[in-house]
């Protein structure tokens, strides 16, 4: 029987497929049946920045409209937990999968400026997450950002979550930096455990018939894992950092290349949402036959093979790769009569 025991942030874990962020955490019966199926941890769907601002609003609101109307009323104002205007439903949800379930279930915050992530961030961890996934999901469109403003802000955001929390803390990230293997050292040095590669980028659409904006999901298909796959080759014999891959994984081969490449653990979304919880273990039985048909006996084994060390010149080679790529094409010949 081929062993697929991996670690993942420090996290043992019984096999290197995970469920990735999705609405189908919000139902603890869903995830069940995934964990059941052989996902070896849970990664929650996120608490945005974006309700956590609107909850502190909220509060600052609720305390002003007070105060105002009695001068003495902050004297005897009830303590006011901000989480119960919004955060507090995810903590319940939270601590809801951390009881049913026996696999890690990592808890995701989603933002990008400094806000009050410490609080949220501690929270995760008191209601049980034991992990933290913090997505720095950003689109720039102010050209008076450098891109070091950018990082620098992206980092103050990580160093702040990884310092408040004794949980380890993987960073989920787009693939748009200059250099990734850069940014991905600077999350290193801000505390990060791991990272996880990549957040899709959701392009909105232009409807050319209503002359607006078409906002339908699309879910991936395995075309995407290619990006992922040469980054993890890049950053596998670089980094101390976990590796999580997330995007374009949808089968047991799909899940075999990215550890080939260097993933410590797989992140599984569209293809559960397709196929449903119970299609994580069709996934895991097609990597456990892969495996076992190309006579790796356990997944530590098989990862990393591909990393890009083992090419002499890294850079060279991504170069070389390129060119032979443009080259393999063939256009077919116009014949003139
Ligand atoms: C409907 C849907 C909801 C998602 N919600 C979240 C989320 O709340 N937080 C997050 O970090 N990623 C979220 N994602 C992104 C996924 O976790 C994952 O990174 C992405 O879909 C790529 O993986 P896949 O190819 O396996 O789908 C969502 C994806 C989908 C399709």
């Amino acid at each position: 029987m081929v062993d697929l025991k991996t670690t993942w942030l420090g996290l043992p874990l019984k096999g290197p497929i995970i469920l990735g962020a999705s609405p189908l955490t919000h139902d603890v019966e869903a995830v069940a049946a995934a964990v059941a199926a052989g996902a070896s941890a849970v990664v929650m769907y996120s608490l945005f920045e974006e309700q956590v601002v609107h909850e502190q609003m909220a509060a600052h609101r609720f305390i002003d409209s007070r105060a105002d109307g009695d001068a003495e009323a902050s004297g005897f104002l009830p303590d006011v937990d901000v989480f119960s205007l919004g955060a507090e439903p995810y903590l319940r949800q939270l601590a809801r999968l951390r009881e049913r379930i026996q696999v890690p279930v990592i808890a995701s915050l989603n933002g990008v400026s400094p806000g009050g992530w410490t609080d949220y961030a501690r929270a995760c961890e008191a209601r049980g997450a034991d992990a933290i996934e913090l997505n720095l999901y950003d689109v720039v469109t102010d050209p008076e950002q450098s891109p070091k403003q950018v990082e620098d802000r992206q980092l103050a955001v990580v160093e702040m979550v990884a310092l408040a929390v004794e949980v380890p803390v993987t960073v989920k990230i787009g693939p748009f930096y200059t250099s990734v293997p850069s940014f991905v050292k600077r999350l290193a040095t801000a505390g990060a455990d791991g990272v996880t590669l990549f957040n899709r980028f959701y392009q909105p659409d232009v409807d050319l018939d209503s002359l607006g904006v078409d906002r339908r999901l699309q879910l991936s298909t395995s075309r995407e894992l290619p990006l992922r796959l040469h980054t993890l080759a890049a950053l596998s014999s670089q980094t101390s950092l976990s590796l999580a891959c997330t995007g374009g994984v949808h089968t047991g081969r799909d899940a075999a290349k990215a550890l080939l490449c260097g993933a410590d653990v797989l992140q599984v979304t569209s293809a559960v949402l397709e196929h449903g919880p119970a299609y994580i273990g069709t996934m895991v039985d097609q990597l456990r036959a892969w495996l076992k048909e190309t006579g790796y006996v356990s997944s530590d084994e098989a990862r990393g093979v591909l990393a890009m060390s083992s090419a002499p010149e890294a850079h060279v080679w991504a170069r070389l790769n390129y060119i032979r790529l443009l080259d393999s094409h063939r256009v077919p010949t116009t014949r003139t009569e």
